[in-house]
């Protein structure tokens, strides 16, 4: 069981989940960051502080959101492991709450 970073994040990526993760599991894209499964200890720290919402618990991901957790597992294969926080997007107040984002997500 892990925690999973969804739609909201794109664009948005507000980095303070890295800055809580005790077991260094984020990994980070050009706009989205995700979650390794094979690392998450399921300690809920970043979802607590994601201050948009983008992270759930594996069993608590939305229905219309499940592809998200394959998605975490593919992407963290291949996206550099994230441990220091950089600043968040300029316009990303902007991009909180927009639906359908994922097809924003760049690789
Ligand atoms: Fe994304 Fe929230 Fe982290 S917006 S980068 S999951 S703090």
């Amino acid at each position: 069981m892990s925690s999973v970073v969804t739609e909201n994040c794109i664009k948005c990526k507000y980095m303070e989940c890295v800055a809580v993760c005790p077991a260094d599991c984020f990994h980070e894209g050009p706009n989205f960051l995700v979650i390794d499964p094979a690392k998450c200890m399921n300690c809920t720290l970043c979802i607590v502080v994601c201050p948009v919402g983008a992270i759930y618990m594996q069993h608590e991901v939305p229905e219309i959101q499940r592809n998200f957790i394959e998605l975490n597992e593919e992407l963290s294969a291949f996206w550099p492991s994230i441990t220091t926080p950089k600043s968040p997007p300029s316009d990303a107040h902007k991009w909180n709450g927009i639906p359908h984002k994922l097809a924003l997500l760049a690789r």
